[in-house]
């Protein structure tokens, strides 16, 4: 073969490589590209064209779509997809090992055909933070990728079973799917059903971090994870677990993070701990753990976080806990049940835990004087106290907790008058003070001072507030505000500003007159809560017909003297609470729309005319309140095959006719009445006299 030829021969070789692969460094590509290698960068093309991009899935802020820059048109690196932004390959094979997409605005659905399951020489992978459109997790995660080492799908919107086949990953010192399924809402979680954690456990091995909160997983904890001794982090917080936490496991050498919150149903004790334990988060919150805290605890020099509260602990609190110096968050509200035995704690050790930014100690049976020891700790963020017996005055000393973000002192027997050095705490965000016996004016205006507050309750005290008519625009934008029991004889007039608004709580004052047009101009869509109850309220300004906040659950206009006919609340409505007005006519067919509502309350009222007859019909409907009313005609049926409701009260009305029969249904009834009307049916009749209890 000649000079020539060779070349030629090489130029087209290359020139047919260059059009698979459109590729101008064809002899560096000859060298080093391995056929493996061009395939999974395909593979990886093809899975970003499987997506879409939505910047709105992806919670952190720093998020951004990192596939966007994956190409192989115009790169003068052609298709070394090594380089693309989260993409990692190993040096010698130059195959893909890792694939970071955590948060890139991934949207769409996964399948058993994904190319992902084509680069199975992966170690590391994360897609945590993106939407997976709820897909189940394919099996093929565990057939094909048996390399993995690093496996974390959390908060990404998987959905069902968590198939058995992961427990094939027997590499894997990471597995993180927690915080998938949003379990408030109607979609499928992820799913580990019964004795499948156990399988899972037992293979894994090699584990280290095992996270698997929000799952559900319904069983108990499988004791062989006190042989884990690689464990450094154990995460299953809100998973349905129950039985007795095996409390091996809170010994294992190695670990520093254990968390299972919220599991109700989960029993357990903590041992004793020895100087050797590396703990830096502790987490039992929720549960039903119990017995005497260790003093021992004292020895878990590295703790970071200590979260104990809702449980059901002796009332005895060890002061070694003030030797965890790290100590930076405490959660012990009602970490006792208080019910049990009444012991008045001691939290004055509590003083020397400097570097704490969270404390919560409500609901812990505290007495006497405000806590002085709290002075100590400047670097709180957040300090709830609220739910106990603490008087006395509100201590201007607060105001050197200047990083104060959340104060909560709800509920205990303060008096005096709110201090004005509080409105020194220029970070305050939550000011809670309601329930208290605190008295004297507030002059409204002084809240402009605090910036960034979003939540201020000032409900239930002796307090007079004078809100001066001018003050709109300095006001910061509330998300709360709650002023019930505050001596408003009107409707503040700042509140025309307030386009932040979702909870407004101004019952228990003296407003008279009607309910001005503008309370809705700046809340329209933001209000979900409104409670003007027990006020001297006669009407809407300008009558609403269908009132005018579109995101209404909460209404309470109860107890004042509102006239004319029932106003319509929207579609979101849950709870209606017009009890005690002057309200007449009819109840609107519209009400049959509502599929949320979980209580109507009409009573003592002038209402009349027919009930709908959909009324019963709900399957959310769990209190139905008639009573005293000039109702008439039959009553409708109720309780036709479901059993939310708990209570219904047709008493003191004009109703005739026979009861439905399927009140027999209602399984839930626990008040039933429909005394005083012109029933011609006494079945059954011990129920149509007095209620049910
Ligand atoms: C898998 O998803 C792709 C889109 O990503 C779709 O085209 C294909 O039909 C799906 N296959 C199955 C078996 O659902
Ligand atoms: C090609 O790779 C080199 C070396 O890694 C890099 O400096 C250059 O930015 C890359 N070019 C492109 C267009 O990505
Ligand atoms: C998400 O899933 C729904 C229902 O399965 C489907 O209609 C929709 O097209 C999917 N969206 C994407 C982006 O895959
Ligand atoms: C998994 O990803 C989430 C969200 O990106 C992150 O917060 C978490 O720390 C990761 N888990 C592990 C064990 O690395
Ligand atoms: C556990 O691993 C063994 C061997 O690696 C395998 O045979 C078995 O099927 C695995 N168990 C599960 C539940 O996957
Ligand atoms: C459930 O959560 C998903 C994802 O956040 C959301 O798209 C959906 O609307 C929610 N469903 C309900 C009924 O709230
Ligand atoms: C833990 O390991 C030891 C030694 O291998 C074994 O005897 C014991 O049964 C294991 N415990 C559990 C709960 O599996
Ligand atoms: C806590 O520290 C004090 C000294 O500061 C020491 O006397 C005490 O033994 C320590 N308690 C524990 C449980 O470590
Ligand atoms: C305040 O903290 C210091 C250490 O910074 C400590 O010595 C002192 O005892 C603490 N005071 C109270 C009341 O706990
Ligand atoms: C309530 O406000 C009125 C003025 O509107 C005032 O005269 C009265 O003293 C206040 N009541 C209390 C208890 O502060
Ligand atoms: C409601 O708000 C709009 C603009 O935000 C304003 O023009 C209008 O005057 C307001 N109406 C009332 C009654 O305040
Ligand atoms: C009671 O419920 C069953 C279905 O659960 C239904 O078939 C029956 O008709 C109901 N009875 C009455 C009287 O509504």
């Amino acid at each position: 073969m000649g000079m020539e030829s060779w070349w030629s021969k090489f130029i087209s070789v290359c020139s047919f490589i260059l059009l698979l692969l459109n590729a101008t460094h064809c002899f560096l590509l000859v060298q080093t590209q391995t056929l493996g290698q061009v395939d999974e960068c395909s593979a990886l093309l093809q899975f970003k064209e499987s997506f879409a991009i939505r910047k709105s899935v992806s919670a952190d802020p720093l998020a951004y779509p990192k596939v966007s820059f994956w190409t192989l048109e115009g790169d003068e690196n052609r298709s070394d997809c090594c380089s693309w932004d989260g993409v990692e390959c190993d040096e010698d094979f130059g195959h893909v090992v890792g694939l970071d997409l955590r948060s890139s605005c991934l949207y769409g659905s996964i399948n058993s055909s994904n190319t992902l399951f084509r680069l199975v020489h992966l170690q590391r992978l994360d897609l945590s933070d993106n939407h997976f459109n709820f897909s189940q997790i394919p099996s093929r995660f565990g057939h094909d990728l048996s390399s993995l080492t690093y496996l974390n799908l959390s908060y990404s919107l998987f959905s069902g079973q968590i198939p058995s086949e992961i427990s094939k990953l027997s590499k894997l010192s990471t597995l993180d799917l927690s915080f998938n399924g949003p379990k408030a809402n109607d979609s499928i979680p992820l799913k580990l059903t019964k004795g499948n954690l156990r399988s899972l456990v037992q293979n894994l091995t090699n584990i280290k971090k095992l996270h698997l909160s929000g799952v559900d997983i319904y069983s108990t904890v499988p004791d062989i994870l006190v042989n884990a001794s690689s464990l450094t982090s154990l995460q299953l917080d809100n998973c349905g677990l129950y039985g007795e936490f095996p409390v091996g496991i809170s010994q294992l050498p190695n670990l520093e993070v254990l968390r299972v919150s919220h599991n109700s149903d989960l029993t357990g004790y903590f041992p004793t701990f020895n100087k050797s334990n590396v703990f830096k988060k502790l987490g039992v919150a929720g549960t039903n753990f119990s017995g005497q805290l260790p003093t021992s605890l004292g020895n878990l020099h590295s703790l970071i976080v200590f979260s104990i509260s809702s449980c059901n602990f002796h009332p005895n609190v060890p002061s070694s806990i003030g030797n965890l110096t790290q100590l930076g968050y405490l959660s012990m509200a009602a970490f006792n049940d208080l019910s049990k035995g009444v012991l008045s704690v001691s939290f004055s050790w509590v003083g020397k835990l400097t570097k704490l930014y969270h404390l919560d100690l409500g609901y812990t049976n505290i007495k006497g004087e405000f806590l002085s020891f709290v002075s100590n700790l400047t670097q709180l963020e957040f300090l709830d106290l609220s739910d106990n017996e603490i008087s006395g005055q509100i201590p201007s000393w607060l105001m050197k907790l200047t990083q104060l973000t959340t104060l909560s002192l709800g509920d205990n027997n303060l008096q005096g008058p709110i201090p004005r050095s509080l409105f020194q705490l220029k970070n305050l965000e939550y000011l809670f003070l309601t329930g208290n016996n605190l008295s004297g004016l507030v002059e409204f205006d002084q809240f402009s001072q605090l910036k960034k507050l979003k939540g201020l309750d000032l409900s239930n005290n002796m307090l007079s507030v004078e809100i001066r008519n001018d003050l709109s625009a300095t006001l910061p934008k509330l998300q709360i505000l709650a002023l019930g029991f505050c001596n408003l004889t009107e409707f503040p007039n700042f509140l025309k500003n307030q386009s932040e608004l979702t909870e407004l709580d101004l019952s228990y004052n003296k407003i008279h007159g009607r309910i001005p047009k503008w309370v809705s101009n700046a809340t329209r869509e933001t209000l979900s809560e409104l409670y003007p109850e027990n006020n001297l309220l006669t009407g809407f300004d300008q009558y609403p017909g269908v009132l005018p906040w579109t995101n209404l659950i909460f209404l309470g206009l109860g107890s004042n003297m509102l006239q004319g006919p029932l106003p319509v609340p929207p579609q979101s409505i849950r709870f209606y609470d017009v009890q005690n007005n002057e309200y007449t006519g009819e109840i609107s067919p519209l009400f049959c729309n509502f599929n949320n509502l979980q209580a109507l309350q009409l009573s003592n009222n002038n209402l009349s005319g027919m009930l709908p007859q959909c009324l019963g019909n709900s399957s959310v409907l769990e209190i139905l309140a008639l009573h005293n009313n000039f109702f008439n005609g039959y009553i409708p049926p109720i309780c036709p095959s479901k059993t939310s409701l708990r209570i219904v009260d047709f008493s003191y009305n004009q109703l005739q006719g026979k009861i439905p029969r399927g009140v027999m249904n209602c399984t839930r009834l626990k008040v039933l009445n429909f005394a005083n009307n012109q029933m011609s049916d006494f079945f059954p009749s011990s129920h149509t006299h007095g209620s049910v209890k």
